[in-house]
């Protein structure tokens, strides 16, 4: 019979495809940083972050969480050339973005305005091979 341990630890069930544990883990720690980030904005009144804040929990922590739960079932898809490039675009963007929004609210627009618009662009890229990929996950046939 399984312990405590032994379940907590997921033993017995089968493995989670690499790129769906990648993005739900990469969401819960988005998650954190994006909450503390709230409190301590909060905290220190300053709330000229508080797009940064947004768009870390829901780029970060909400849209990775969707993008983990969309791959945990399809292995076959996970494994793709098309969702490893989707996944790079998506975190890299995201972090780029984030970095130069919090730059550019801290008073450097020379350098956050080109990392906001970098970031972004990619986060979009990746929005649209994401597009792709829902629709190979709910076509009629297996993709
Ligand atoms: C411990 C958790 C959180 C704390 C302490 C927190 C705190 C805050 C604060 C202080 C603001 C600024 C409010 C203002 O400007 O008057 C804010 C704005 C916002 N938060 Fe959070 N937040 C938390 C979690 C989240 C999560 C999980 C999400 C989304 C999934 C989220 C989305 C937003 C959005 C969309 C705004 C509006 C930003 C804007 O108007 O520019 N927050 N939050």
């Amino acid at each position: 019979m399984n312990s405590t341990r032994d379940v907590s630890r997921g033993q017995g069930q089968p493995a989670m495809n690499p790129l769906a544990a990648f993005h739900l883990r990469a969401a819960a720690v988005y998650a954190v940083i994006g909450m503390v980030a709230g409190i301590t904005m909060s905290a220190t009144h300053h709330f000229e972050y508080g797009p940064a804040h947004a768009h870390l929990n829901l780029l970060g922590f909400v849209a990775a969480a969707l993008y983990g739960l969309l791959l945990k079932d399809r292995a076959d898809l996970a494994a793709t050339r098309l969702a490893r490039l989707h996944a790079g675009l998506a975190h890299a963007g995201m972090v780029v973005m984030i970095a130069g929004l919090v730059i550019l609210f801290s008073g450097n627009p020379g350098l956050g305005e080109p990392l906001a618009k970098i970031g972004s662009a990619a986060v979009v890229l990746g929005a649209v091979l994401f597009v792709a990929l829902v629709f190979r996950a709910t076509a009629r046939r297996a993709a």
